[in-house]
């Protein structure tokens, strides 16, 4: 099957046919990072930019890790030293870029919908590395990549996506992919970072934890987002670490093999327990790191597959 996607600005527009392909993809290239020599000329000759107007860890390093791997000249541009800081717009930030003939821009930007603006302005393939509360496409992807790796299926699997859903574009991305894989997803979180108009994605509700808790099969922790904030969402962080924090004897609600996922950045004691997170049986989350750069070697791979002369 092609992959005829010119972009990746969320989970929305892809088929169950599509995920599956870039999924498919990157399990492939788990094997590749593995070994002593990763290194692939599949991209040589084509051009990266990384473009980050927020900070990143995980998903700037190892998109950088991920188109070197393939063999692409990749740049990480620093907004902090652009002439962004001088006052150039998007609009004309991704046209300069798009002169100098890139072939793929992985771009995150505080604002919802700022990604697929930028993309309109663009000749190349665009990534979505997040936007706003919107949609972070590949951390979903990498998330269903652990879980299928580790559980050996995603169809009929209980998700509990627990914290502030409200501000998340990880949960977004999260609940469209997994809802359209067969998953059955929670959301569990106090009314104000879990309002009811969530139903309409398809999913079930829980203000009570240890309730969201009972039989999950997957257990998916979210940091509070105050960098996203308008005014106070939780009394004191105290407070809410005491309701819908997950610690060692709530964990006990979920299935007894449940997976402990957290998309990183953790603040530990606030959202999860150091000693749950740090659990090497049930902890999913560095192996969510690994998966990372698979899948971000798939959307690249497979965005530039026309470029390249394939299907
Ligand atoms: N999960 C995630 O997007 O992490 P970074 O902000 O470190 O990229």
């Amino acid at each position: 099957m092609a992959f005829t996607q010119r972009h990746l600005l969320g989970i929305a527009p892809l088929s169950v046919e599509e995920i599956e392909l870039l999924l498919d993809t990157a399990d492939g290239y788990v094997e590749v990072n593995r070994r002593s020599d990763k290194k692939l000329a599949l991209l040589r000759g084509l051009t990266q930019i990384n473009l980050f107007f927020e900070s990143s860890t995980r998903t700037r390093t190892s998109f950088e890790l991920a188109g070197k791997r393939l063999g692409a000249d990749v740049v990480n541009m620093s907004v902090a030293t652009s002439s962004i800081k001088k006052g150039e717009t998007l609009i004309d930030t991704a046209m300069t870029l798009n002169a100098m003939h890139p072939d793929v821009l992985v771009v995150r930007h505080p604002d919802s919908g700022a990604v697929a603006l930028l993309a309109r302005h663009v000749r190349c393939a665009v990534i979505n590395g997040g936007d706003g509360s919107h949609e972070h496409p590949t951390q979903a992807l990498l998330d269903a990549l652990t879980i299928r790796r580790r559980k050996g299926r995603i169809a009929g699997l209980v998700v509990a996506i627990c914290g502030d859903v409200l501000h998340s574009r990880v949960a977004r991305s999260n609940i469209l992919l997994l809802t359209r894989l067969g998953a059955r997803v929670r959301l569990v979180g106090p009314p104000t970072l879990v309002p009811g108009g969530f139903r309409a994605l398809g999913v079930e509700i829980f203000h009570d934890l240890r309730s969201g808790l009972r039989g999950a099969d997957i257990v998916m922790m979210l940091r509070l987002q105050r960098e996203r904030m308008q005014g106070s969402f939780v009394p004191s962080l105290r407070e809410y670490f005491a309701l819908y924090g997950l610690t060692r004897r709530v964990l006990e609600e979920a299935a007894p093999e449940a997976l402990i996922m957290h998309p990183g950045p953790m603040n530990r004691g606030v959202e999860i327990d150091g000693v749950v997170a740090d659990d090497i049986h049930r902890s999913a989350i560095l192996d969510q790191v690994e998966m990372g750069v698979a899948v971000r070697m798939a959307c690249l791979d497979l965005l530039t597959r026309p470029l390249r002369g394939e299907a």
